[in-house]
């Protein structure tokens, strides 16, 4: 691709950005499954170590594959957002082996013992657990409060000197809350505290948090970016580029959480479609909403597109649609999420989402079956509730199994 042409349409983006021409001339990238690069002289060896020449070294630290996707989702987080100086704004990205991954690096790389994160409640259950159970082993303490509530996170902000990072997840697991990105941010700017965004469920097609003057936005890449779970992967972007060069390329290679060419290049393959299957999830699954809204099995619809969830003025203002993620609560409790999750048909019983068919999991008798009763309460899961990652099936196929599952 020539690099000077200016692209500026999100699937342009996702198709070309990123990638380089071939020397044996493959239209798609070949897998370069090599664990070291080879040197034409011990000289060349030198530079490369010394930084003086670029290269590939080590497939802990880089590869031909992660580079494509790297640049990829840095173009499309960016697209269209200017930094200060009226320029296109520049991030770096660092591809890892999963979400997870990602987080660790953006953990470990930015917090010391003695420092506080500030998050909210409705949270992916293994964030929290980083979050609640990892982190205090090595001093640095949670403060878990409800974000949307501006006031309470500056009282908490006043309260504690300590806290260097504000965590966010929007809209978050599985209650599909949201938190002002535009507000926490300026909050936290006036503050000087790091913000970092899981952007995983929106995607930056959905969703673009750079524009909102945070600091880190980070993805499973598992979901809809490879849209076709086919891949475990994770994502870390900065917008501090000497930061993400030296101190967390420096930690993301010593704690080995480094992704594969094969994960790689099936990861940079979904992307190239997303802005079209983000269209279709979003449009079938406003349409699964509202059809659920009024449902005489359900007791509540959990999804920022409908003008009845409490979140959906903060969404419509930093979202471009409100996406494919649902959660509903059925009225009979526990043995009705089991009834309903045994007689889907078509769509798919299991945990995860963001792949092309529909995925359904009943988070009581799953991801959180041995979590007591009061701790999953206070994250929003109740015995009936199930989370819905809408796909991309025809609607009134969706529509048919879920109705005749109630
Ligand atoms: C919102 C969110 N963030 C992070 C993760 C962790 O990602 P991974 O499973 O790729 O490690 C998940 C996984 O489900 C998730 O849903």
């Amino acid at each position: 691709m020539n690099k000077s042409y200016p692209l500026t349409g999100f699937s342009s983006v996702a198709l070309h950005a990123g990638h380089k021409q071939d020397p044996m001339y493959a239209h798609i990238t070949p897998i370069y499954a090599s664990s070291t690069f080879v040197y034409d002289d011990a000289e060349q060896g030198m530079r490369r170590f010394s930084g003086m020449e670029e290269g590939y070294i080590y497939s802990r630290w880089g590869n031909p594959n992660f580079t494509e996707v790297e640049e990829k989702i840095s173009a499309l987080e960016t697209l269209g957002i200017k930094d200060t100086t009226g320029n296109p704004l520049q991030v770096k990205a660092i591809l890892h082996a999963s979400g997870m991954a990602a987080l660790a690096t953006l953990m470990i790389g930015n917090l010391k013992a003695g420092d506080k994160i500030l998050t909210h409640y409705s949270l992916y259950g293994g964030m929290e657990e980083l979050i609640t159970n990892i982190l205090p082993q090595f001093n640095i303490e949670p403060i878990i409060i409800d974000l949307r509530d501006l006031n309470k996170a500056e009282e908490a902000i006043k309260a504690n000197p300590k806290i260097k990072m504000i965590h966010l997840e929007t809209p978050a697991n599985p209650t599909l809350q949201c938190v002002d990105l535009e507000e926490l941010t300026k909050l936290a700017k006036a503050n000087n505290i790091l913000v970092a965004v899981d952007n995983t469920f929106a995607t930056p097609y959905l969703q673009q948090p750079f524009r909102f003057g945070v600091d880190f936005v980070f993805h499973s890449t598992t979901k809809f970016l490879n849209g076709h779970g086919t891949a475990i992967g994770g994502i870390l972007i900065g917008r501090d580029i000497e930061k993400m060069n030296k101190h967390l390329t420096k930690t993301h290679r010593l704690l080995g959480g480094n992704s594969n060419p094969f994960d790689a290049f099936l990861l940079n393959q979904g992307i190239k479609t997303l802005e079209l299957r983000m269209e279709r999830h979003s449009s079938n699954a406003i349409a699964v909403a509202k059809h659920l809204e009024n449902h005489a099995a359900i007791s509540k619809v959990n999804y920022h597109g409908l003008a009845s969830h409490p979140d959906y003025k903060v969404a419509t203002k930093q979202m471009k649609h409100a996406g494919p993620m649902i959660s509903f609560e059925l009225k009979k409790g526990m043995q009705g999420g089991i009834d309903f999750m045994n007689k889907l048909q078509m769509c798919t019983r299991t945990v995860s989402l963001g792949t092309a068919d529909t995925i359904l999991s009943h988070p009581a008798s799953m991801t959180h079956y041995s979590i007591p009763q009061k701790e999953k309460e206070k994250y929003g899961i109740t015995d009936g509730l199930i989370r819905m990652s809408v796909g991309l099936e025809n609607i009134q196929d969706i529509l048919t199994d879920l109705d005749q599952a109630f």
